[in-house]
């Protein structure tokens, strides 16, 4: 059985004293009721996240970032590694996200060599698979999202596969409200299950593949109750900690 995961994207947004306010009412939501049942992290903007593993201290919550480069050290201004962020106490790290992909020219192969270097670094990547609108009405989204796996995944062992988090984000569906319903996700979820069964039956069965993509609290049990849609990566709602909260709840 797969424990479900939820887990907030910051993304660009946030400031001291508003993420203080937020993880305080997190912490205090689901820490007590959720914790345990379900597994939960945050992923702050990197320069916050320091802050935030110190507020959290004690509290089984992840913290993780949104990006990290595949190199460990060297002269590459205004990278971050993931050694470092395994240093200050990430847990893990959001890969391949297609908001990268599209404005940063984010490769599968730089994506992959990401993954085995958050592996490599004893962090958790989750990583971003997703078509968008026109390669979906294109009848393409299958063949996509198989490709951002496969691809994204080269190099990485059964045993590393077990240690991989899988989030189906549609492009279409990011910051749009215009969620995929939980069939259309399970559909995707089902063919993610059976490419990773196709790399290792055995571990597939236990990787966590989740929904990103304007979940919030009204949607999130439908999704969640899918049979392949172990979590989510939420987007605007994790920046309100009631909503967060409810997303949380669907999932336990
Ligand atoms: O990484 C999660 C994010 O892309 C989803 O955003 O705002 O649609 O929940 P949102």
């Amino acid at each position: 059985m797969r424990k479900a995961l939820v887990i907030g994207n910051w993304k660009m947004n946030g400031q001291q004293v508003l993420n203080k306010s937020l993880v305080e009412q997190i912490k205090t939501g689901v820490a007590n009721e959720l914790l345990g049942r379900i597994d939960v992290g945050v992923c702050p903007p990197a320069v916050y996240a320091q802050s935030v593993i110190e507020q959290l201290s004690g509290v089984d919550i992840v913290v993780g970032a949104q990006n990290m480069s595949e190199h460990d050290s060297g002269a590459f201004t205004g990278e971050v590694s993931a050694v470092m962020l395994k240093d200050i106490g990430c847990g893990l790290v959001i890969l391949g996200h297609s908001e990268r992909r599209a404005l940063f020219a984010e490769t599968n192969v730089a994506v992959a060599a990401k993954v085995k270097a958050a592996l490599a670094a004893g962090l958790m990547p989750v990583v971003c698979v997703g078509e968008t609108l026109e390669q979906r009405e294109a009848g393409k989204a299958a063949d996509v999202v198989r490709e951002q796996l496969d691809q994204g995944l080269a190099g990485v062992d059964a045993s590393e596969l077990s240690k991989v988090v899988i989030a189906y984000e549609p492009v279409w569906a990011i910051g749009t409200g215009l969620t995929a319903s939980p069939e259309q996700a399970q559909e995707i979820h089902h063919l993610l299950r059976k490419a990773l069964e196709a790399k290792s039956a055995a571990v597939a069965a236990n990787v966590r593949l989740l929904y990103g993509g304007s979940v919030n609290a009204a949607n999130a049990e439908a999704l969640f109750a899918q049979p392949d849609i172990d979590g989510g990566l939420i987007g605007g709602a994790s920046l309100k900690a009631e909503d967060f909260i409810a997303i949380c709840r669907a999932a336990a």
